[in-house]
């Protein structure tokens, strides 16, 4: 696979430099959300073994989490190749080699055959993706028969959020600004749709302290 997988304007967002300064970010001030976060998967989706995806998997901090805490083994999947040369850089600090492994992907097109996942989880990705129809469909394809998938944005629970809040204003960052995930009413006709169409009957929209999630069975 060409080391630049893609020519768009979400890969310029996550090139070289980029990608530094989210990992700084991710390890250092998202750090405490993704061991709740991972716990807060655990409890609803209860799959500890077999293969786990995390999609737009960053510097792989969730997938990490959720290592320590199951015995799933992962692939980590990103369409950066920059994001992914630290994601491998977390894996092998954790000493997760074995266990987890890095490889470059679009949601739209997953490089994996038809039922290898028991788990598909994704955090913080999804606002970057420009289909979310087709991204489903293809989660649907890699999921086993019964397999389960946890996917949307949140930062673990406000009390977590307010925190990161402040320390990215103590950092310099305009936050205040930062996007807020919004839930609005037509939002569940359309994932309705989404859901429909990729077949998935099972779905629940969590829309809480902990963020907006999409959680579904196949
Ligand atoms: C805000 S980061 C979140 C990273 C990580 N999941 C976390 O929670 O820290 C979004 C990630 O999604 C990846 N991404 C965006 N669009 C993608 C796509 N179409 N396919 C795969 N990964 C994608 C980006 O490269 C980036 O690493």
């Amino acid at each position: 696979m060409p080391r630049r997988i893609l020519n768009s304007k979400t890969f310029r967002k996550f090139d070289e430099e980029k990608a530094r300064e989210y990992a700084v970010i991710a390890n250092e001030v998202f750090a405490p959300i993704y061991p709740v976060i991972a716990a807060q998967i655990m409890a609803r989706c209860n799959v500890g073994t077999g293969l786990c995806i995390d999609v737009g998997t960053g510097t792989a901090n969730l997938a990490i989490a959720l290592a320590k805490s199951t015995s799933l083994n992962f692939c980590v999947m990103d369409l950066s190749w920059d994001i992914l040369d630290l994601a491998r850089e977390n894996i092998g600090r954790e000493g997760l080699a074995g266990r987890v492994s890095p490889v470059a992907g679009d949601v739209h097109r997953i490089p994996f055959q038809d039922g290898i996942a028991s788990l598909v989880v994704s955090r913080g990705s999804m606002r970057f993706w420009r289909n979310r129809p087709a991204a489903f469909r293809e989660f649907a394809r890699i999921l086993r028969p019964g397999g389960k998938g946890y996917v949307g944005g949140g930062l673990g629970s406000s009390v977590l959020a307010e925190e990161i809040s402040q320390e990215m204003i103590r950092r310099g960052a305009e936050w205040q600004n930062k996007p807020k995930t919004k839930f609005r009413k037509s939002d569940s006709a359309e994932w309705e749709v989404i859901m429909e169409k990729a077949g998935f009957s099972e779905y629940e929209v969590i829309c809480d302290d902990s963020g907006t999630w999409i959680y579904f069975e196949k």
